[in-house]
């Protein structure tokens, strides 16, 4: 893999190995379900074998009888969970309903009881015991989603979208499909819960703390002051585990009333259909636009599926308002209904599909055009946010495409189909361009310098494997000048001071402005006890004289050497540490950000080889060009997007979760029929970023690269096997049957 060095001269973009890679690699870093407490017992659900219907009869007596059996929970029998609400943004949950809240079944494999028992093979046992016979109706998995057409909401518009597209000399109407995608981190989702007589402490896999500790409080009916989420390392999410799901309150309301330590570990079945998926959509794109390639109307529909008790909308439209210029614009969505698990935010939710329909359509376009698909962009740059009128904050779209085009070798490329070979292999070229969202979140953090010469930093966040204990490492050492061997990162308890949620790529941009705070507030506070300590050599002077250089407490404009180490003072003080505590707003919160459209831009270029001989599609080459502003760490951001593109491979050619439609339960619910990418399906990839400070989101310029990397990959694929084989592939995955039928 190609690799790219920033000319950085400081910590700040280096590439820093991860602070945490020894406890990982040793297999010391303690995942959720590793927790092990004395007393411990296990809770294994039921689920249910129909996606709709009733339950008429739940026959537990046989389970009840079977060894180390201490309970089973089912509707009627089960202590009471509350129903969360969310309020002011906080207590996000995608799945409320309490389970075994009614009889009613909404989607298969829903919980229908859960048994515990002494030891996990137990419980096992006596779930697969419990008798239930249920009220089969036919359930409703239909994969045309077309009845949501008539339901569309406008979500935004400019001009006449309608009447522009009538009238415009070229047109593109196409309709797009992408399937339903299971989350599938190697981490199985899990709850170990623990109850004292008062209080819960809860080791769950979550990407949200501080959320899962206001659903938790809910669903449990005690204050938030009595629950308390432990996350200490988690095995990816992307997505699937922002929101707490149900064996979450299972395990918890066991607890308390078994008062036993409670384990629950959802099983990759399980994975499924119980802890959400990214649901399928479906989505027209018309495109009118001048025979030179100005755009002249664009008009989006989109409608995706959701659950029979969720609401959750996938949000195509994300990127549609801003990402090219055009006077006249319709974006509408709606939901349809289906009887399936709530679906939920996975990488890049919204955008991400959104931008398969819309880039493929501007391919489209551009073959119909005559034109290069890199010149139909760059036509269509806006100078502005054309939804809003606001000045983009830092977009460098047009420096990622130039920059593509050069590494990837674009001018090569002959345009005509199937016309590049290499050897017994069709070559095919596509690109696509991709966006993401800037933000920040709401951030305390609080540092301590300690009198050992070790800084402590920690915040109610989560390193959910992206590298967040390394970026607050390095933010800490950049401002303070110790080095990061001497900082300890303490994240992943929802005791520590209230941190953002792993989600929307937004925890790095969120956490930088109140880090910087923490720390400078902390060498406040250390300077005081400096100038007011009888045995320092700093005694009596003025704050305003005194300098922190790389640990060194010193006088202003003389050598830090001169000084004196902070620890050394802190011990003639007998002060154990000097803290300072810093907090941050929410760009909503901030009227400088308000004033920008805040997004992250990349260009994808995606090389495929067809070998007509033996029906063999493989993406051969990738190379990617990211604009998130100034990058922290080089290391850990490359590492995100050579994942999201081996991720974005998955999208294109293997992954879908196929459910059946007579009895609605997905086919392929384990590794060996759900196929995702593995390092033999990897291309060769090539990442750079453009490192761009966006100064509007706080003071390192940097926004946050997880999700961006996956955008734009799926329509670059099937743009490069339309290049190769004279096939558009609409919907998605590519499937090779496709590529022999055409
Ligand atoms: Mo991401 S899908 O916002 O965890």
């Amino acid at each position: 893999m190609a690799t790219q060095e920033l000319s950085t001269p400081s910590i700040i973009g280096a590439v820093v190995p991860r602070v945490d890679g020894r406890l990982k690699t040793s297999g010391s870093a303690m995942y959720s379900s590793d927790y092990h407490f004395p007393g411990m017992v296990y809770l294994v659900p039921v689920c249910s074998a129909i996606a709709r219907g009733k339950i008429t009869k739940l026959d537990a007596s046989q389970a009840e009888k079977m060894p180390g059996v201490l309970r089973v929970m089912y509707h009627g029998n089960v202590p009471q969970m509350y129903r969360p609400i969310p309020h002011d943004q906080d207590a996000v949950v995608d799945e409320s309903r309490p389970p075994f809240e009614d009889e009613v079944i909404y989607y298969s494999g829903q919980y229908v009881a859960a048994v515990v028992a002494e030891t996990m093979e137990q419980a096992k046992a006596a779930a697969d015991a419990v008798h239930v016979e249920y009220a089969v109706e036919t359930p409703n998995v239909g994969l045309d989603l077309g009845d949501g057409w008539k339901h569309l909401k406008m979500e935004n518009h400019r001009g006449d979208a309608e009447k522009a597209f009538a009238s415009a000399p070229v047109q593109i109407d196409e309709t797009y499909v992408t399937p339903t995608e299971t989350h599938n981190p190697i981490e199985l989702h899990a709850s170990v819960a623990v109850w004292d007589g008062k209080k819960f402490t809860l080791y769950e896999t979550t990407q949200s703390l501080i959320n899962h500790q206001a659903v938790m409080a809910q669903f449990l009916g005690v204050p938030n002051e009595n629950v308390q989420i432990v996350m200490k390392f988690l095995g990816s999410g992307f997505g699937g585990k922002l929101w707490p799901w149900t064996h979450a309150p299972l395990a918890a309301a066991a607890a308390r009333e078994l008062n036993r330590p409670v384990k629950a570990v959802v099983s990759r079945r399980m994975m499924f259909t119980n802890v959400g998926h990214r649901p399928r959509t479906q989505q027209r794109v018309r495109l009118g636009a001048t025979p030179d390639g100005r755009l002249l109307s664009l008009h989006h529909d989109y409608v995706n599926h959701t659950s029979m008790i969720s609401d959750y909308g996938e949000g195509c439209g994300e990127a549609t308002p801003y990402l090219y210029s055009c006077a006249n614009l319709l974006l509408r969505g709606a939901k349809v209904e289906r009887n399936v698990g709530p679906p939920t935010a996975m990488r890049g939710p919204g955008a991400v599909p959104g931008l398969h329909a819309l880039e493929s359509a501007m391919d489209e376009l551009a073959i119909k055009l005559k034109m290069d698909p890199v010149e139909l962009r760059l036509r269509n740059e806006p100078e502005k946010d054309e939804s809003n009128g606001k000045p983009f904050s830092s977009r460098h779209l047009k420096e990622c495409i130039a920059t593509g085009v050069e590494k990837f070798g674009w001018s090569r490329r002959n345009p005509a189909v199937g016309s590049m070979r290499q050897g017994d292999l069709i070559l095919g070229w596509g690109m696509a361009c991709a966006s993401w969202g800037a933000f920040r979140m709401p951030c305390e953090v609080t540092v301590a310098l300690n009198d050992d010469g070790t800084v402590r930093v920690s915040c109610a966040t989560q390193d959910i494997g992206t590298g967040t204990y390394t970026i607050f490492a390095q933010i800490v050492s950049d401002k303070s000048g110790i080095p990061v061997d001497r900082i300890q990162v303490v994240l992943g308890d929802s005791a520590l001071p209230a941190g953002p949620l792993s989600g929307g790529s937004g925890v790095t941009s969120s956490v930088v402005p109140a880090i910087a705070s923490a720390v400078y507030a902390a060498i406040r506070s250390m300077t005081m006890i400096a100038t007011s300590t009888p045995s320092s050599p700093l005694l009596n002077k003025k704050s305003e004289e005194i300098a922190f250089t790389a640990g060194r407490v010193h006088v202003k404009g003389e050598s830090p050497e001169q000084g004196i180490a902070f620890e050394e003072i802190l011990k003639r003080a007998n002060i154990r540490s000097a803290r300072g505590e810093g907090k941050s707003v929410s760009t909503d919160d901030d009227s400088t950000a308000k004033k920008y459209s805040q997004h992250s831009y990349g260009a994808q270029f995606v090389e495929v080889t067809w070998d007509p001989g033996i029906a063999r599609l493989r993406v051969s080459r990738v190379v990617s060009v990211i604009d998130v502003g100034r990058i922290i760490n080089l290391k850990a951001a490359r590492n995100q997007v050579e994942g999201s593109i081996v991720m974005g491979v998955g999208m294109g050619l293997f992954e879908e979760t196929h459910y059946d439609q007579l009895s609605g339960g997905p086919i392929n619910n384990n590794f060996a029929d759900y196929v995702v990418s593995t390092c033999a399906d990897a291309p060769e990839i090539d990442v750079t970023f453009l490192n761009y400070p966006d100064l509007t989101l706080n003071e390192y310029g940097a926004r946050g690269v997880g999700e961006i990397g996956l955008a734009g990959i799926a329509p670059a694929i099937t743009a490069a096997v339309y290049h190769a084989t004279g096939i558009r592939v609409r919907e998605l995955p590519v499937k090779v049957e496709t590529l022999l039928s055409a």
